[in-house]
């Protein structure tokens, strides 16, 4: 299928109207989804795996790089684009999609492109509004307060409703002109959940976690609801050209470890037993932000990659996952705010901790808005010569 191969096997579908000018190809695309016998999206080859290889745990040259939000405010031209559109235009735009997120690949030497989206599609294909409120975040105007409130939810069409997701990695795979491999992604249905009840943002997110304990029968529903929109989800966006996937469990660290394992663990499980029952090559990241209580459990599961925040130690969280698992981050997104030759210094002490093996290097959350680009670009550069250091001296 084509995203899932290796590199070198061309990712080469059948001969297709794609290729006739491709400024159609990816509306095509998305007509003909379900039919890839009649047709299959054709990818440039790509020409830099080392991330798929690290994720797939192969020994590799050196340690892979890329920042969560790598596309995003602290960069002049996404403010630039953002000037003229709103966030949700932008997402759902594929030729705008793409442009912002090959705007970091144009800039720093990254080792992946992750698809400029957002995890709350998911609520909004559920019928839920969702706005994007400058200086303030996400808004639902209309939350889920009460679990009769989820009568008012629809049984989406993956395709109708998220299908601009899947045209974007289309057009997006097509532009990277396999300089990266491409990386999609979905919220967890906890930290979507926990966005949904609350409508948007809050400082420790207790009408949500009230659920868990008023309305756990209501609560197991709405998380099932969201568990099999993103299956179809991540299934369509390998279909579409991903070639690594990420689930983003942003808030389990509000959940405990009964708590995780009730409303959390299951939910993450079936998102990657049923993405891999038809994409069992495709690498998958979890990531359970300020949840170390969930990295054993974790482990079990049949993800490759397991990304940490900046509160974990890294010898600390290999000792708990155990040696199969290839671990991912946690530079404190904070330190780039340091100057460059303190970045440095961090970035080795990050490599130190990992070992040269099973790591992609990334940050421990995403970048900030008040990031400096330069400094963004010295984190990536130090992963890179470093790293290679690394290996030539062991
Ligand atoms: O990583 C990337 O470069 C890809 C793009 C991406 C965005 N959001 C773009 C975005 C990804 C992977 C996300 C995921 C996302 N969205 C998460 C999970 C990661 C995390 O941070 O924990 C979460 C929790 C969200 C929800 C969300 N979207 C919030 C809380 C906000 C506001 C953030 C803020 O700092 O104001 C957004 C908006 C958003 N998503 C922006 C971007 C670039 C900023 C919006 C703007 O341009 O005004």
């Amino acid at each position: 299928m084509a995203g899932t191969e290796a590199i070198g096997d061309g990712d080469v579908g059948e001969e297709a109207p794609a290729n006739e000018g491709f400024a159609n190809g990816y509306t095509f695309f998305r007509s003909f989804r379900h039919e890839p016998e009649c047709f299959v999206p054709t990818f440039p080859p790509l020409q830099n795996d080392l991330l798929l290889r690290t994720a797939r745990g192969e020994a590799t040259e050196r340690t892979p790089v890329w920042m969560m939000r790598q596309a995003g405010r602290y960069l002049p031209e996404y403010q630039e684009v953002r000037s003229e559109h709103a966030f949700f235009d932008v997402v759902q735009t594929p030729e705008l999609a793409a442009e912002v997120t090959l705007q970091p690949i144009d800039r720093f030497p990254l080792d992946a492109a992750i698809i400029f989206s957002d995890i709350l599609v998911i609520p909004q294909a559920l019928g839920l509004e969702v706005e994007m409120v400058s200086g303030k975040g996400p808004h639902f105007p209309n939350p889920v307060e009460t679990p009769g409130d989820l009568e008012r939810l629809v049984d989406p069409d993956v395709d109708d409703t998220l299908g601009h997701v899947f045209d974007a990695l289309t057009l997006t795979r097509q532009e990277l002109e396999g300089r990266v491999p491409m990386i999609g992604f979905s919220g967890a249905p906890w930290t979507l959940m926990a966005y949904s009840i609350e409508g948007g943002g809050s400082k420790n997110y207790k009408q949500a976690r009230a659920w868990l304990y008023r309305h756990p029968e209501a609560a197991k529903t709405f998380l099932q609801r969201m568990t099999d929109v993103i299956v179809e989800y991540l299934v369509g966006q390998v279909d579409a050209g991903a070639q690594l996937l990420q689930v983003f469990d942003s808030w389990a660290g509000l959940l405990g470890p009964k708590t995780f394992r009730t409303f959390a663990l299951p939910y993450l499980e079936q998102i990657v037993d049923g993405v891999k029952a038809e994409h069992p090559d495709v690498p998958m990241i979890v990531f359970a932000k300020d949840a170390p209580y969930a990295l054993e459990s974790l482990a079990e599961t049949a993800y490759d990659v397991i990304s940490l925040d900046w509160t974990m130690d890294p010898q600390a969280a290999r000792l708990l996952v155990g040696e199969k698992a290839v671990l991912q981050g946690n530079l404190d997104p904070c330190a780039l705010y340091a100057a460059p030759d303190d970045i440095r210094r961090e970035v080795q002490h990050m490599l130190a901790g990992f070992g040269s093996q099973k790591h992609i290097a990334n940050l421990g959350h995403g970048m900030h808005p008040d990031h400096d680009p330069d400094h963004a670009r010295v984190f990536v550069e130090a992963v890179r010569e470093q790293s290679e250091q690394m290996r030539t001296v062991s």
